[in-house]
Order: C-alpha cells, then structure tokens, then sequence
C-alpha cells in the first residue's frame, strides 16, 4: 500500500510543489531533514513518481553498514576477492540497476566509498571489489541526511564535489517544529491506521489532548508522533502527553529561568530593560570572576574584554 503523505501546512505545500516539479525526471535528489521528518517516505514518492516505478527501489543505510563492508554492499565482489567470497555477488547498484538506489545517512559515508561513489556519479560505471571488469549501470541516485554537509565539508569529512554531484536538487523537510499545523491531520491518519491494526473500533482523539501536541517540541518529528499515537492507542490512556509534555516544559524552564517577571512588567520598557541588563551583568561578572579565579588578566581573556574596560566595568558594579 502506498503510504499517503500527509500535511497541508505552508512548508509543506513547498515541498509537495518542488515534487510536483521533479515529476517523473530522473534527477539526482538531496533529501534533508531532522530524523523522523519522512526522508525515507520522500524517496519511495519520487521513485513511484517516476518511469522507474516498476523496477527495483533499492534501500542502503550508510550508517548501519561497517566502514569495511560498504564498498562491496554497494558495488559488490567477484569470486575469491577475499576469504569467504565462495561466489561473486552483486552489489546494491548493479540490483538497483533500470531502478532507484537510495543512500539513506549519506553522512555518515567514509571518504575512501565517497571516492568510488563519486565516479559511479560522473562516469555510470564502476568495478566489482576484486574485479578488473567496468561495469555500467543505469541506476538512478537519492540520498538522504540529517547532517547538515555543508558543515562535514568544512570538518574535512564529506567530500565537497560529492556534494554537488548528490546536491542537483535539494528537499529540505520541515521539522514538525515547524509544522504544528498538519498535527490534527497527521493524527487523524495515524489513529485510522493504528485503530485498525490493533482491531479497535475508531474513536478520535478529545480536542484536549490534541492541544497538549501543539505544546511539546518533538524532537524525534513525525517519528516520535505516531509512537505516541501507538502507544496511547495500545494503552487507552491520554494521559501518556501529559507526562512528556511535563518532562520538556521542565527542561524549557530551566534553559530561560523565567526572568520576565510581574514586576518588570510594571515598569516602562526602557527602565525594565535597564534593570534585566544590571541584573545580567552582575551575573555574568561575578560568574567571570569565579571562573578565572579572581584573576583579572583571565577574566579579561574568557570574555574577550580589554582588561582596563572590565577594570571599569567591577568597579562601577562594586565587584571584586
Ligand atoms: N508527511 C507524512 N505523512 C504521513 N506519514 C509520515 C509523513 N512523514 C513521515 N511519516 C511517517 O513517519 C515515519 C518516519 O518517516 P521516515 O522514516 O520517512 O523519516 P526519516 O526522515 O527517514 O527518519 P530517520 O532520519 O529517523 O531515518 C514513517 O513511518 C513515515 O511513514
Ligand atoms: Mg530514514
């Protein structure tokens, strides 16, 4: 059954347009995104949406595969290339062949593969690992990260001119962060399938409990929402949010402290403003000092001050 994607949310209008626009061309695609975002949802559409849906949609996540193994995963080996290669066996790209190849965690791809793949790239062939022969193939490439690359480029750990090979389109996926308007529909369809699979009678979920969804952040995105769907179907229980809900407001209080209080906003704007910035830095020195021991040159050095104007600075905040 061909899952349906779900959203009607401004970013994902965007993302259905630019499939609509990709159509059935055969384009090298970049699918990017948080994980749980639907990366792997979006290679099975544009596959099925393209000339090639009747062949093969082949999977390979560089990331589960040892370092050691991915070379002959993806393009195979012959015969006797090393102990234990009673037969020679096909790799992912020669299965692929007439279809879709898609290298899902792309990231994660060793340097000395992300050589071998880049020809694979420019030239449409390659060798069997032990082989001398060329073999072509006519496979069609998707892969998906949620590193960001343009970052791994400047860590020296993905190759930048496999980039724009892999780059030639770009699906960026919204986070659910940035979607919390498709959460009913998603839980509409999630809650139909689940019902279903576990043979109970549907029963929409209280406008109560879908609230509480739009207060929590979702780190682990669309994932995260249908376990949370299961789970709550599985258990009968609302009240599962709840827990989670309470567990990232805890950890949302403790990250901003709350230093807007009632009082402040007593005060005009400039005055409230005058009063969080003294308050700020009092902190901010006196943590300074503990940090560098008292010692003024250091405390000079952590905060990127001139040592005369932190001079200046203590004084006037009585600090020392
Ligand atoms: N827009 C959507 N509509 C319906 N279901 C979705 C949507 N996006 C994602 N899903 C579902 O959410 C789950 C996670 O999606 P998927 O595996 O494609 O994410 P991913 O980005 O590949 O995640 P990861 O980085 O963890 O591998 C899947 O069950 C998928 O069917
Ligand atoms: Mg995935």
């Amino acid at each position: 059954m061909k899952p349906r994607i779900v959203g009607s949310s401004q970013a994902m209008l965007e993302v259905f347009e630019l499939l609509d626009r990709i159509g059935d061309n055969d384009v090298t695609v970049l699918i990017t995104g948080e994980s749980g975002t639907g990366k792997e949802l979006i290679a099975q559409a544009l596959h099925q949406q393209s000339k090639r849906s009747k062949n093969p949609f082949v999977k390979i996540n560089c990331a589960a595969i040892p370092e050691n193994l991915i070379e002959s995963e993806l393009f195979g080996y012959e015969k006797g290339s090393f102990t234990g290669a009673f037969q020679r066996k096909l790799g992912k790209f020669e299965v692929a062949n007439t279809g879709t190849i898609f290298l899902d965690e792309i990231g994660e791809m060793n340097l000395a593969t992300q050589v071998k793949l880049l020809r694979v790239l420019q030239e449409r062939e390659f060798v069997r690992v032990g082989g001398i022969q060329n073999i072509r193939v006519d496979t069609r490439v998707i892969a998906a990260t949620n590193k960001d690359l343009n970052e791994c480029i400047a860590l020296g750990t993905f190759r930048e001119d496999l980039f724009y090979r892999l780059n030639v389109i770009n699906i960026r996926l919204p986070s659910l962060r940035e979607r919390l308007a498709d959460i009913p529909e998603l839980v509409e369809n999630f809650s139909r399938q689940l019902y279903k699979k576990f043979n109970k009678p549907y029963k929409p979920f209280s406008d109560h409990f879908i609230g509480k969804l739009f207060q929590y952040n979702w780190p682990g995105n669309i994932r995260e929402l249908q376990n949370l769907i299961e789970k709550t179907i599985v258990l009968g229980d609302e009240k599962i949010i709840d827990k989670k809900n309470q567990e990232f407001k805890s950890k949302i209080e403790l990250e901003n402290k709350q230093f807007i209080s009632d009082g402040l906003l007593n005060m005009d704007y400039k005055s409230a403003k005058e009063m969080i910035l003294e308050s700020f830095e009092r902190e901010y020195f006196n943590a300074l000092l503990q940090r560098a021991n008292g010692n003024l040159s250091e405390a000079a050095r952590i905060s990127g001050m001139h040592r005369k104007n932190l001079f200046v600075k203590l004084r006037n905040l009585n600090l020392k």
